[in-house]
């Protein structure tokens, strides 16, 4: 009996159980971190020697139909008219203003991927099935605690342009360009500022995406009197570096269409944090731009910057920041970032190298680094690197001191 009502225990676990903080997976000791890590390559290796090479070339080739199943049912807000409980199709396609079929054969993709649950509470009745949310689909709901729906949005965005790669290869444009009809990802967004907006939210959701107790467990921001973000977005770095150090000060620094955005958010989500946080903005390509530092006791953070940028536009921002630090030579520059090929993390792998063609679709001449490709950056920037430090996501912590 317990078996047989297994599937509808699952289906009607109430929203809390999905409500968790992912952020406490953090306390998992770092031999459990390899393992999970290595499992998910495991199975790669073992799905590579049990099924046809033809059909794992096509089933990677075609992955993108499953990607855009998630966008979509991100898109449509599938995840959040599931939030209040289970509904059947038909009062799906109703809430949400679509075409019943089509978004119910998406939803049996949706099924296959765990995005979506399905129980029949009457057996042998279609019309009655129901769907509900998932562990997965919770965190595509923009009021859980570790939401991704923007990144995940942010990701929908950024499909058309890999449909240009094959051409960006071919001549050496970047494919952005060559989908936006000659604009830069920055170009475009700032003429599309519903993109550039939701570039921004996607961005906070990077402290869940990776999350962000994994960078302050692997560094102490609690050394320092000040946090300067340059090219901070909305601020959820900073943010999250104030919620952790009581003594800490924060300045954001990015684009004036951005600090703009940021402010309202602060005055409206942020309050709390408020009164230790100021903001400035300009172009970190501009000099005098960035915040000057006031005493030797503070750090200059840049979270997912340089990967936008080639060497020789990478090296231009170090400089203004160098140039910001001047005299104050006991600050600290503290980069997180990907890094490429290293021996530390190695069955992570994977999503570093795509995300380095993601630079290369977006931007061009733009990568992830290995730590070799950051020394040199530094050290052509007045900058030394002095350590660098893996954490339990996607991100290394690099920290460099002014040379
Ligand atoms: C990948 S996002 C990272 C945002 C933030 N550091 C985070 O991790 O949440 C890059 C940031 O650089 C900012 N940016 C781009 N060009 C800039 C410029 N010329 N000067 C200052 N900031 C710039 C963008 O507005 C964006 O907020």
């Amino acid at each position: 009996m317990a078996l047989l009502c297994s599937p509808m225990l699952i289906i009607n676990r109430p929203k809390s159980a999905y409500w968790q903080d992912w952020n406490d997976s953090q306390k998992a000791p770092w031999i459990f971190w390899h393992i999970g890590a290595f499992w998910y390559r495991f199975q790669e290796l073992l799905g590579n020697y049990v099924l046809p090479a033809p059909q794992r070339v096509c089933d990677m080739a075609s992955a993108f139909f499953r990607s855009q199943v998630i966008i979509t049912v991100n898109e449509l807000g599938v995840p959040e008219a599931l939030e209040a409980g289970p509904k059947t199709g038909q009062q799906l396609a109703q809430q949400l203003g679509v075409h019943r079929d089509y978004l119910e054969r998406v939803l049996a993709v949706a099924e296959r991927l765990k995005l979506v649950a399905v129980s029949y509470p009457q057996p042998g009745n279609e019309e009655a099935k129901l769907y509900s949310l998932t562990q997965l689909s919770a965190v595509l709901c923009e009021s859980h605690p570790n939401s991704v729906k923007h990144m995940v949005g942010l990701f929908g965005d950024h499909f058309p342009a890999f449909a240009y790669l094959t051409e960006g290869v071919r001549s050496g444009q970047t494919p952005y360009k060559l989908y936006a009809k000659g604009l830069s990802h920055w170009e475009h967004m700032q003429q599309q500022p519903e993109l550039y907006t939701r570039f921004n939210k996607a961005m906070t959701d990077f402290n869940n995406l990776c999350p962000i107790k994994s960078v302050f467990s692997a560094y102490d921001f609690g050394q320092f009197s000040r946090i300067v973000d340059v090219g901070g977005g909305l601020g959820a770095f900073a943010a999250a570096a104030l919620a952790q150090c009581p003594q800490l000060k924060g300045q954001l620094f990015d684009l004036p269409h951005v600090i703009k955005e940021a402010k309202q958010a602060w005055s409206s989500q942020r309050k709390p944090l408020l009164r230790r946080m100021s903001f400035s903005s300009g172009s970190f390509f501009e000099p005098g731009k960035v915040p000057a530092a006031a005493s030797n006791s503070e750090v200059f953070t840049m979270r997912q910057i340089l990967h936008d940028w080639s060497d020789a536009d990478s090296v231009k921002i170090l400089k203004q920041v160098r140039a910001a630090i001047g005299s104050f030579t006991g600050c600290k520059l503290v980069i997180v970032e990907s890094v490429l090929a290293s021996k530390l993390m190695r069955n992570t792998h994977t999503p570093r190298v795509t995300g380095d063609v993601h630079m290369m679709v977006q931007y061009g001449d733009a990568r992830e680094r290995s730590e070799a490709q950051f020394e040199q950056l530094l050290a052509a920037s007045g900058f030394r690197m002095s350590r660098l430090l893996p954490t339990k996501s996607l991100f290394f912590v690099l920290e460099a001191v002014p040379v």
